[in-house]
């Protein structure tokens, strides 16, 4: 058995993948225990299934945050210690004319999540359970702070490197893969390009719908993404 490692954990909706995490790390289970629920919507029923199960909750209202920096963002508004030029030169996730907004904008909302982040002390794992913003590299180098290792993982709805983005098992279902499939990953600076921890494949049969797909994907999600937090706590 494996230390016990303590995680967070972020969420934008349903959380299914929250639950079957929850369930997980139940007496008996894997070697975790879940210090938070972190949201950037409101009201969503993932922030629920962590009340029902006694964890802290809070939301980071991204949508507010974007929406009154439309109004206009001063340096005052953004985190002391954001370097734009370095984020910039890091990132690789949008091109240079939309990085200044956009870095802008996920800077201010990304301080606000490692403030609440922060506040529940020492953290092995961040766990982005259907958390559905990419973190710019001001973000994640103030998780990963000790050089080469990664500690915020990422469940993703395909079998990466194919169909990244938003959409993984629709993309999948348009293609018209036979095979579907999940992936757990660390997070690096592009969109799901880090490193794959583990992967989960299904058939796809000639009269499955799109809802059968994503179905039969979250089932696989649910336990592959225990299976990986496990994997983690015994690497640490
Ligand atoms: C999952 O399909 C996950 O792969 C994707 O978002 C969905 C979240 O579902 N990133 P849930 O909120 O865990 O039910």
């Amino acid at each position: 058995m494996a230390n016990q490692i303590k995680i967070g954990t972020l969420i934008s909706g349903g959380g299914t993948n929250l639950q079957a995490i929850i369930d997980a790390c139940k007496p008996g289970g894997i070697d975790a225990r879940i210090l938070f629920t972190g949201s950037d919507v409101p009201g969503v029923k993932g922030l629920d299934r962590a009340e029902k199960a006694n964890i802290e909750t809070f939301v980071v209202d991204y949508s507010q945050i974007i929406k009154s920096c439309k109004q206009g963002i001063n340096d005052g508004d953004l985190p002391r210690d954001f370097d734009f030029e370095e984020i910039q030169g890091k990132q690789r996730l949008v091109d240079a004319q939309k990085a200044e907004f956009f870095l802008k904008t996920r800077a201010i909302a990304e301080k606000q999540l490692l403030d609440r982040i922060l506040s529940y002390g020492d953290m092995d794992l961040l766990v982005l359970a259907g958390f559905m913003r990419v973190f710019t590299p001001y973000f994640i180098d103030r998780i990963n702070t000790v050089p080469g290792r990664h500690r915020i993982m990422n469940i993703h709805p395909a079998l990466l490197p194919s169909f990244p983005g938003t959409d993984g098992y629709k993309d999948t279902f348009d293609y018209g893969c036979k095979v579907g499939g999940c992936t757990v990953h660390f997070i690096d600076y592009g969109e799901d390009t880090g490193p794959i921890i583990g992967q989960k494949a299904f058939e796809i049969k000639d009269n499955d719908t799109l809802d059968d797909v994503k179905k039969n994907g979250l089932k696989k999600e649910w336990e592959l993404f225990p299976a990986c937090i496990q994997k983690f706590a015994d690497s640490v």
